[in-house]
């Protein structure tokens, strides 16, 4: 790169004007990046408010489908789905996860008949339907890694079944990945893509999440011999190369604001569609200084979701979506 001296070179030339900022404005947010995580719950007509995440409800089936609708009106892309499992569903071998007819199947197959151009993502994980809020099987207090993964590709196929267009490993069992494919393949499945949660860090900033799908609770100690640590970056590389062997169509880095290293890492690396999750938590931070008056909402919104697309993100997961997308609309 050849660069002018000042006076020759003067950056604010290109910064004066909106229009000419347009122009040279190297990464922009569109609709077309978003995918936005709902809560279902049961019931009908049923909404509630989750209240460490302002301006975010639970919705019942029907309603869900509504919301479905709106997010099609708005052109987003995709939704992702986690249901509010009745704590009387929660057992140890988590039978609930794979039961064609749970909450999270139903809401599926309830957007598909109402035929919307949307794709429905699902998440499989364990933890809505573990008495011990984690992730995979626990059998004397160890989180059982090949146990979990036969667990998770009944779920997975479930959710296939059921309609699902992207399956999301939220679980980060190894293995997982390539039980879920070769599991697709062969039972009909193979256009059913992975949007593999590769990088997804053991981390605090889950904690209204676990609230809105009343995980919180039943959770016995924490996910550190699962989730990753947050000092390590090497280890993400690593498992994305992993997870792109196993066949996930996608890669995904969680949490998102404090990992956009690796998300610049993964995209430069690998070139291979690279998504975040802009967590509960992230959301939560943002949302609440906006009420209190500290931040401009609005501002830091955008700000913060241009900021997945400068580190190289073709999509982010965000609480946000609805909202934003009403802004880049008007
Ligand atoms: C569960 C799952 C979690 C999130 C998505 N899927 C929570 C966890 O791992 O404890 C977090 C999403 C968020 O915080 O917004 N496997």
């Amino acid at each position: 790169m050849t660069q002018a001296p000042y006076p020759a070179a003067r950056f604010r030339r290109l910064r004066r004007t909106p229009a000419l900022r347009a122009l040279v404005r190297e990464t922009t947010l569109t609709v077309d990046d978003l995918i936005w995580p709902i809560f279902v719950r049961d019931g009908t007509n049923e909404r509630d408010a989750v209240p460490s995440m302002p301006g975010v409800e639970r919705v019942s089936i029907d309603l869900l489908v509504e919301t479905a609708r709106e997010a099609a009106d708005l052109g987003i892309p995709a939704i992702c789905l986690f249901p509010y499992t009745d704590p009387s569903l929660k057992t140890e071998a988590c039978e609930e996860a794979w039961n064609p007819d749970n909450l999270s199947n139903r809401a599926t197959r309830a957007i598909r008949d109402a035929g919307l151009d949307i794709s429905i993502m699902t998440d499989v994980a364990l933890d809505p339907y573990n008495a011990n809020g984690h992730d995979g099987i626990v059998r004397d207090g160890i989180i059982l890694n090949d146990e979990s993964v036969d667990a998770l590709v009944k779920m997975a196929l479930a959710q296939a079944e059921a309609g699902a267009d992207i399956l999301g490993p939220s679980d980060m069992m190894d293995g997982r990945v390539a039980a879920m494919r070769a599991a697709l393949e062969s039972h009909g499945h193979k256009d059913v893509a992975i949007m593999s949660y590769t990088a997804k860090y053991a981390s605090a900033f889950y904690g209204p999440f676990r609230d809105a799908v009343g995980a919180s609770g039943a959770l016995k100690g924490d996910k550190k011999t699962y989730q990753m640590d947050f000092g390590n970056r090497d280890e993400a590389m690593r498992l994305v190369e992993r997870d792109l062997m196993e066949g996930a169509d996608m890669i995904m880095v969680k949490p998102g604001m404090p990992y956009l290293d690796i998300c610049a890492a993964v995209k430069s690396t690998f070139g291979v569609p690279t998504f975040a999750y802009q967590v509960s938590g992230e959301y939560a931070m943002l949302m609440g200084a906006a009420e209190r008056g500290w931040l401009d909402g609005d501002r830091v919104m955008v700000e913060s979701l241009s900021a997945f697309k400068r580190a190289g993100c073709d999509g982010i997961l965000t609480y946000f979506a609805p909202r934003v997308a009403r802004m880049l609309q008007a």
